[in-house]
């Protein structure tokens, strides 16, 4: 029986398409749930086209949806794809050590609370760093802060803007969450990714 997987969204969805492409027919993990903070998330309406339950959750900030989505569809793994908000503390409690993120750079550098989207590469272009990457680990009560899964590092090129400083750590996440994921499959439950997720030259 695959594992069970309920991927978090709140926008666009480009990591949970990497992670539905990645994980096709026979793979030892599937996606059974997408859940939203945002009715209008984008990545709904990738989940919409592949037939995957959908959640849009009216009080995201309270335990009770999550659970009973989790628990209704045997959820053995959470994944935050550009999910942009806290996870009740009951439901890390709950699904403790079962419940990853992935950053848009190299933790614990340029994360915590406010520290998404475009403002994370505004803050390594800011702070002169030569290179930046793509984090994934687990998640507990504080933003950003559970230990380390893997990480994958890109270098920062001169005449990099946000825009396109992004686009290279996006492609990143779509290759090391999915890995992430099938590692955790693999063992059971989430482990260090094995392999080294490098940057395509
Ligand atoms: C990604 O960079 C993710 O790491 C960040 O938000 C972005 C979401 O992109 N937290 P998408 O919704 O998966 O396309």
């Amino acid at each position: 029986m695959p594992m069970h997987v309920a991927v978090a969204v709140s926008g666009r969805g480009s990591n949970l398409d990497a992670l539905l492409r990645a994980l096709g027919p026979g793979a030892l993990a599937r996606v059974v749930l997408v859940l939203s903070n945002r009715p209008d998330a984008p990545a709904l309406e990738r989940a919409a086209a592949r037939g995957i339950p959908a959640v849009t959750l009216r009080e995201p900030s309270e335990s009770r949806e999550w659970l009973e989505a989790l628990e209704r569809h045997a959820v053995d793994l959470v994944v935050l794809a550009g999910y942009l908000k806290l996870v009740p503390a009951e439901v890390v409690a709950r699904y403790r050590g079962r419940i990853l993120n992935v950053h848009p750079a190299l933790l614990p550098a340029f994360g915590g609370q406010g520290m998404y989207g475009r403002r994370v590469h505004e803050a390594v272009l800011a702070s002169g760093a030569r290179e930046s990457g793509a984090t994934v680990h687990l998640v507990d009560e504080v933003y950003d802060r559970g230990a380390i899964l893997g990480q994958g590092r890109v270098p920062v090129l001169p005449g990099d803007d946000p825009d396109t400083l992004a686009a290279r750590v996006l492609e990143l996440e779509h290759r090391l969450l999915p890995a992430a994921v099938l590692a955790a499959a693999a063992a059971g439950h989430p482990v260090p990714i094995p392999e080294p997720v490098e940057s395509h030259p």
